[in-house]
């Protein structure tokens, strides 16, 4: 496209407010256009160039228009690009023998769909199927999906439309150490957070629960990493009361954490895991992951028209094939530590970040005001101020208050000392 045939972003605000349902929203109050992507950096419709720190929330994780990705997926789309699920083809059956080669423990048998929500509503049928039980836990400030279930099961009233959710769903406290529930402090609260599940199960329950669920890092909730004990003490508990763990690691898996998934880091397998966004680099794919016993209990039809898809599975191929040969992990591992630290340099500088926590290319600055409420409107400011430098970052939790950092896991230490940079400028001009 010539640069003066962009519609520019005016344009595109107003065929938005003729033509999209008003729920979906954009960020920025001086919005640019979007028209170009090149691994770690996007450019708008007048060639300005912007290191992009968020990666359309945690999905090009093998960086944009990857050369090597998107090569092998234009291949495809010119030789065949849609059977569905009742005809044999091969991407399918590569891409599930590549997942129960990366996923933990006996992970082994994938169901392929086209989204996040689709994977976790999957997910959570099977988990009936096999246990004959109906009733659900899942965390405050978790994030499961748009449609009806997944909606239900998340904790975030922000993201809750629906006010006649799906029943049999009880939530229970998130591992959120920076505004404890129980007004304790890591590592003397014993985990009261990961006991209190046991308490749900014993009075709001009818004990016949199938399954919870729970992000491994949460993303929307505000980037909240547990403390290392946290889901050992949780998969006890779910053990005790024969309750399957399902582990949404729609935005933490892949590499972004440092390790391929980021339940690794606690040595636990759940019995059933989801994956989207950056299984596929920006094409449309969900799955989810199970035992060979709990995979046994659904033999009856279930067919997804996209499932499979054979362009995205090509995608997800050769998206797994980046991150493993180029080692996407341990780059993930080194980088993350690099910002984590440059954000903690920042809090000492800048009252206003309350909290940094996060673990690899999965860092949140928490920002608040001096009563430690969320600072909303900082954020957003902070957000604006950032996007005017050339740095694009995220806003997440509860209050909306929490600078989100997720990266194509290929950026480099001058990419995010630029986007550290720019959240220094940022703070400084908030006084
Ligand atoms: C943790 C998590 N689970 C599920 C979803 C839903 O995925 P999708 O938007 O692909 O349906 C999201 C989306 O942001 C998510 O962050």
């Amino acid at each position: 496209m010539e640069e003066n045939s962009y519609l520019g972003p005016e344009e595109i605000i107003r065929k938005k407010k003729e033509f999209l349902i008003p729920c979906v929203y954009h960020f920025y109050k001086k919005p640019m256009q979007i028209v170009r992507g090149d691994m770690q950096y996007v450019y708008d419709h007048t060639g300005k160039r912007y290191v992009d720190c968020y990666a359309g929330v945690s999905v090009v994780g093998a960086g944009h228009c990857n050369p090597d990705i998107t090569e092998k997926t234009c291949d495809q789309l010119k030789r065949l690009q849609h059977t569905t699920s009742i005809y044999l083809t091969q991407p399918v059956v590569d891409l599930a023998e590549q997942l129960a080669g990366i996923a933990p423990g006996e992970l082994r048998k994938s169901f392929f769909c086209a989204s996040g929500s689709e994977a976790n509503e999957g997910a959570v049928m099977l988990a009936q199927l096999f246990s004959n039980r109906s009733e659900l836990l899942a965390l405050k400030s978790g994030l499961h999906g748009r449609t009806k279930l997944g909606m239900s099961l998340t904790g975030l009233s922000f993201w809750r439309t629906d006010s006649n959710p799906v029943g049999g769903i009880s939530f229970v406290p998130n591992p959120y150490c920076y505004r404890c529930a129980f007004g304790a402090t890591y590592p003397n609260c014993d985990l009261k957070c990961a006991d209190y599940i046991k308490e749900v199960i014993e009075t709001s329950s009818s004990k016949q629960v199938a399954a919870m669920i729970t992000e491994t890092i949460q993303g929307n909730g505000g980037v909240i990493a547990p403390p290392p004990e946290y889901f050992k003490r949780v998969r006890e508990i779910l053990d005790q009361y024969g309750i399957l763990l399902i582990a949404d690691e729609i935005q933490c898996g892949f590499g972004r954490t440092g390790k391929m998934f980021a339940m690794e880091h606690w040595g636990i397998t759940p019995d059933i895991m989801t994956m989207a966004k950056t299984l596929g680099n920006g094409l449309p794919i969900g799955a989810f992951i199970t035992t060979d016993k709990i995979a046994a209990s659904y033999t009856r039809p279930g067919a997804s028209t996209f499932g499979g898809n054979l362009v995205s599975s090509v995608a997800a191929l050769a998206t797994i094939e980046f991150i493993k040969k180029h080692n996407l992990a341990s780059n993930a591992e080194k980088l993350g530590a690099y910002l984590k630290n440059r954000l903690l340099e920042l809090k000492d500088k800048h009252k206003t970040i309350g909290d940094v926590r996060g673990i690899g290319l999965f860092q949140g600055a928490e920002l608040v005001k001096d009563d430690k409420q969320p600072a909303t409107d900082d954020a957003d400011l902070v957000l604006e101020m950032m996007k005017d430098r050339g740095v694009l970052v995220g806003k997440t939790g509860p209050g909306r208050n929490v600078i989100t950092f997720q990266p194509p896991l290929i950026i480099t230490e001058s990419d995010l000392e630029e986007a550290v940079n720019a959240l220094d400028k940022a703070l400084s001009e908030l006084k």
